[in-house]
């Protein structure tokens, strides 16, 4: 495994290399979430193709007084953890190297990204649309790997290569969980045992919402109401949001449809964790 920390090194790799290029873009702390997204990136890359994986916490989406600092950064491990998987390319930039003091380019989206996540994290997906269009030019990729877990992030960068035309398959994959149905997330560590055992209930709440509409009914107002009181029954649980939303648009539904999706944003002490499900 190659591992690369400069935008001259990223340039010269995506210049001289002549192989299916998939990438999976990543915050680093990987756990087994990310994982699965590398195993897909080598299936996408297939036998002869390059799979990279990108560890970089990017400070522009972090909101002033969020949890920048404190974001786990666990390098060796990480390194590791990329090896053992059979990735072939890491690229781990510093901050300065991706940022100059006095840049003034962003990359906006404006239409999703005002939407559930948009509304308590002003200025995010401003600077996850930023990072990803610099990593995509830098590693030039045929192929992104995203994971649904982060489902309006996935469809705001579907949004962004389609409007932008970037040459860049966008994939994604499937939630993976932990034994209880948690989402696996970088951000579980900082919960307390209790917390972590009744973070649970995110996944049951999501399901019995699946459970409702797949029963028939299909008032948004009712199948919100039933994931509230059920997420209302965790005491350490103080709820974001839980919205029943178009799952292109991500526009809100008084009905639910074939198309529709549950997504919900809940604070267990200072640790803020996301979950969604497809209701079909
Ligand atoms: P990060 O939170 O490290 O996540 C990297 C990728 O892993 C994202 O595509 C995310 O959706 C996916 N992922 C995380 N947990 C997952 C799980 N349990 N199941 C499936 N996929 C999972 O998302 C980011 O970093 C950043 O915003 C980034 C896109 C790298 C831009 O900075």
């Amino acid at each position: 495994m190659e591992i690369i920390e400069t935008v001259e090194a990223a340039h010269a790799f995506a210049a001289s290399n002549r192989q299916r290029r998939v990438l999976v873009p990543t915050m680093g702390a990987l756990h087994h979430g990310h994982l699965e997204l590398v195993r897909v990136a080598r299936k996408a890359a297939g036998p002869d193709g390059h799979v990279s994986v990108s560890i970089f916490v990017n400070p522009l989406q972090f909101e002033p007084g969020a949890d920048y600092d404190r974001y786990p950064r666990t390098a060796p491990a990480d390194e590791d953890a990329c090896h053992e998987a059979g990735v072939d390319l890491l690229f781990r930039p510093s901050p300065t190297e991706m940022y100059a003091d006095d840049r003034s380019v962003v990359v906006e989206e404006n239409a999703l990204s005002a939407k559930l996540c948009g509304n308590s994290r002003p200025g995010h997906f401003r600077g996850v649309c930023t990072v990803v269009t610099k990593l995509f030019h830098l590693l030039a990729p045929h192929a992104a790997v995203f994971g649904e877990k982060d489902f309006q992030q996935l469809a705001i960068i579907r949004r962004l290569v389609r409007d932008l035309n970037i040459p860049v398959e966008i994939i994604g994959v499937r939630t993976v969980r932990e034994a209880d149905g948690l989402a696996a997330s970088s951000r579980n560590q900082y919960l307390s045992s209790e917390e972590r055992e009744q973070a649970a209930v995110l996944r049951s709440a999501l399901l019995e919402a699946a459970d409702l509409a797949r029963n028939g009914e299909a008032s948004a107002t009712r199948i919100v109401a039933a994931v509230r009181e059920r997420i209302g029954s965790a005491s350490l649980a103080r709820i974001d949001y839980v919205e029943l939303v178009d799952a292109d648009t991500l526009q809100a539904q008084q009905q639910a449809t074939r198309n529709s999706l549950v997504a919900v944003a809940v604070f267990f002490g200072k640790t803020r964790l996301i979950d969604n499900i497809c209701l079909q």
